[in-house]
């Protein structure tokens, strides 16, 4: 496994501010790692360390092997970034800007144009190509960003809140296109304040609040880990007892909603095996059954919570 990201103890303090306090994690090659976390996290502060837009004051990474104090110029070669703040120039049309970005990263023109060409056809953007990007509505801009990012096929790439507040078509397209790349190889780094969005995409997570990691996992694993009291909806097609029910091994509460019946337990796949025995034993069939995780967002919440301020 190629380790394509390893952020040690990354750290930036900003007067009597500590942003980004000693982070550690690593991206391995094929991931989409999604870093979430609420507003003044620490993210765009780690994404910029990262990509070589500020150096740490404490700790280091290295990104494709390239250590971001003594290496940065290396590793943006290999690596592609999509930044908080658009980096298009609004006076040039959107194709100036990719050929002006291909000269950059010192691409062939020919492979250049095509690759453009390939790309804007992809983000819904062939048909504007030669408008000022000042006549771009936030979403189409930030559809450019990203074909700028992908011009010189990075193997990394990196995008800070890539879809905030943009319409549902560009989130769409810019979405189906990570995945795309991502299918194709590439690894991708994205930091996001939209749990949903994380869940969607990620095949990680690493939770940041206040500068510091509260968690690293898969989004379900996430998600289970915060509540351990799971609950679990059943109903049967004729009446049962409510007592009979929290005699049941692994039931730690019973509550009766409307004709369904919602219980707590601490190990659902018990209490559902359990709850299987039941209805045979009392000849009662299961009409529905219905395990009820926590939300992301009271996911986001409680784990946010446990290290809060
Ligand atoms: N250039 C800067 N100068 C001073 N403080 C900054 C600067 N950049 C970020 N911060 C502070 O660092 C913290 C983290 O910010 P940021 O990394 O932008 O968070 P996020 O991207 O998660 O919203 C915030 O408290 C922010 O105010
Ligand atoms: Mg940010």
């Amino acid at each position: 496994m190629t380790v394509m990201i390893r952020a040690s103890d990354l750290t930036k303090v900003f007067g009597s501010n500590t942003a980004v306090d000693h982070v550690s994690f690593d991206v391995d090659e094929g991931e989409i790692f999604g870093f979430l976390g609420p507003n003044g996290a620490g993210k765009t502060t780690t994404t910029r360390m990262l990509t070589g837009v500020i150096l740490p004051d404490a700790g280091t990474a290295t990104v494709l092997g390239h250590d971001i104090r003594s290496d940065p110029v290396l590793a943006k070669q290999g690596f592609g970034v999509v930044p908080e703040t658009s980096n298009a120039y609004t006076d040039l049309t959107a194709w100036q800007n990719l050929m002006l970005m291909g000269e950059l990263y010192g691409l062939e023109r020919t492979r250049a144009m095509q690759r453009s060409s390939d790309l804007l056809g992809m983000l819904g953007l062939f048909e504007r190509k030669d408008q000022k990007v000042q006549a771009y509505s936030k979403g189409m801009k930030q559809r450019l960003i990203l074909a700028m990012s992908l011009l010189h096929e990075p193997k990394l790439l990196f995008l800070d809140e890539p879809t905030s507040g943009l319409d549902v078509q560009s989130t769409q397209m810019i979405l189906a296109l990570l995945r795309d790349l991502n299918r194709q190889g590439t690894t991708i780094f994205l930091t996001t304040h939209n749990m949903e969005e994380a869940n969607r995409l990620c095949h990680r997570v690493g939770i940041i609040r206040g500068g510091s990691i509260v968690a690293i996992d898969a989004p379900e694993k996430l998600k289970m880990a915060i509540e351990r009291v799971h609950r679990i909806e059943v109903s049967f097609d004729r009446e049962v007892p409510g007592d009979a029910l929290e005699g049941i091994p692994g039931v730690t509460g019973v509550n009766r909603t409307g004709d369904k019946w919602q219980l707590t337990a601490d190990n659902q796949y018990e209490v559902i095996r359990s709850l299987v025995a039941f209805s045979q034993q009392n000849a009662a069939s299961i009409v529905t059954l219905n395990t009820l995780a926590p939300s992301l967002d009271d996911a986001f919440l409680r784990l946010t919570e446990v290290t809060g301020p």
